[in-house]
């Protein structure tokens, strides 16, 4: 029996979300916020958190510095129930933050990226993190010390019988190297949002690009905001609506979708109740700033979840 249903690599720190701030920010000038909202951020901690309140044993592998703000990030996640056992404290380095500014439907996105750049594949304990029936990694392109090991990481996961999925978030550099496509032959499960899809594919638009991808894993999954999601297995395509939810603020949804989805995955379901439930718990994160308190408000994430099953 592996230890974990999911093991996480991946990258740890906190949101601050400066919400209703005038349509316009200029220099020089003082704006003021109508709310703050200090909670868990990172694509990778957002996941396992979700994850692990949907019911899975989750382990993360992850870095922090030695400051008080990567304590914060412990505390949230630890209340999920994720192991923490092998996130490490990197001595004199400071964890990442990232400022989230919302206008209207879109947001101004700041990271400081801290010791998520610094992970390196030595940091890892591997026989931990291949002690799982699952392995997920999100934001390849933030783990840049861990880069050019992350194809390894998942042909060892592969060796070792885990199944795998990838969400690459969007890249920073808007580069979309090729050592990425050259790797998903060990991804099973290849997770991105529409325009993250297009820009990996090198195509126009998501028809083209789940195509092209579908040839390199096994299941495509691309993401749609609002308009849910379409999915790609050999020839096969699949679309899910979207579940109606009052949306507050969209960061995170993508996690959250992926953790639903996963969550069905690793019991053995069949595409269309993952893809369902991936959209369910999608829609449940945007009904609440910030990617992981919807879920922690444990009454209004069981009354969501039962009353739209
Ligand atoms: N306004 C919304 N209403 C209902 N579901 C949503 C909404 N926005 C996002 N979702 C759900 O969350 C999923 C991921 O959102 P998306 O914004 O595409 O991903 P990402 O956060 O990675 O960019 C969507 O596929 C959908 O299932
Ligand atoms: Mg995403």
């Amino acid at each position: 029996m592996p230890t974990f249903d999911v093991s996480v690599v991946g990258e740890l720190n906190l949101d601050l979300i400066l919400s209703g701030l005038p349509p316009t920010i200029e220099l020089d000038r003082e704006h003021l916020a109508k709310d703050l909202t200090i909670t868990l951020g990172s694509s990778s901690a957002i996941f396992a958190h979700n994850l692990a309140l949907l019911g899975n044993r989750v382990g993360f592998s992850s870095a922090i510095g030695s400051d008080r703000l990567g304590e914060i990030c412990l505390e949230r996640l630890g209340e999920s129930g994720v192991d923490l056992s092998r996130v490490r404290r990197f001595a004199g380095k400071l964890t990442g933050l990232t400022v989230i500014l919302p206008q209207q439907t879109k947001r101004y996105i700041l990271t400081y990226p801290g010791t998520m750049f610094e992970m390196k594949f030595e940091d890892l304990d591997l026989e931990y993190v291949f002690s799982a029936k699952h392995f997920h990694l999100s934001s390849y392109f933030l783990q840049r010390a861990l880069r050019p090991r992350i194809a390894e990481l998942f042909r060892e996961a592969k060796r070792a019988g885990l199944t795998t999925s990838l969400d690459t978030n969007d890249d920073p550099d808007d580069a979309w190297g090729e050592d990425l496509l050259q790797f998903l032959q060990y991804v099973d499960v290849l997770l991105p949002n529409e325009q993250e899809a297009c820009r990996m594919a090198r195509k126009n638009n998501p028809d083209e690009a789940a195509e092209f991808l579908s040839a390199k894993v096994p299941l495509v999954v691309i993401k749609r905001g609002a308009k849910g999601v379409v999915a790609r297995r050999g020839g096969k395509a699949f679309h899910a609506m979207p579940q109606k939810a009052e949306a507050v603020d969209s960061v995170g949804a993508g996690d959250s979708f992926d953790a639903g989805f996963l969550h069905k995955f690793v019991r053995g379901a069949g595409i269309e109740e993952c893809l369902a439930y991936g959209n369910l718990t999608g829609a449940l994160s945007v009904t609440r700033a910030g990617g992981t308190e919807a879920f922690r408000d444990a009454s209004h994430r069981q009354h969501f979840l039962a009353n739209r099953a």
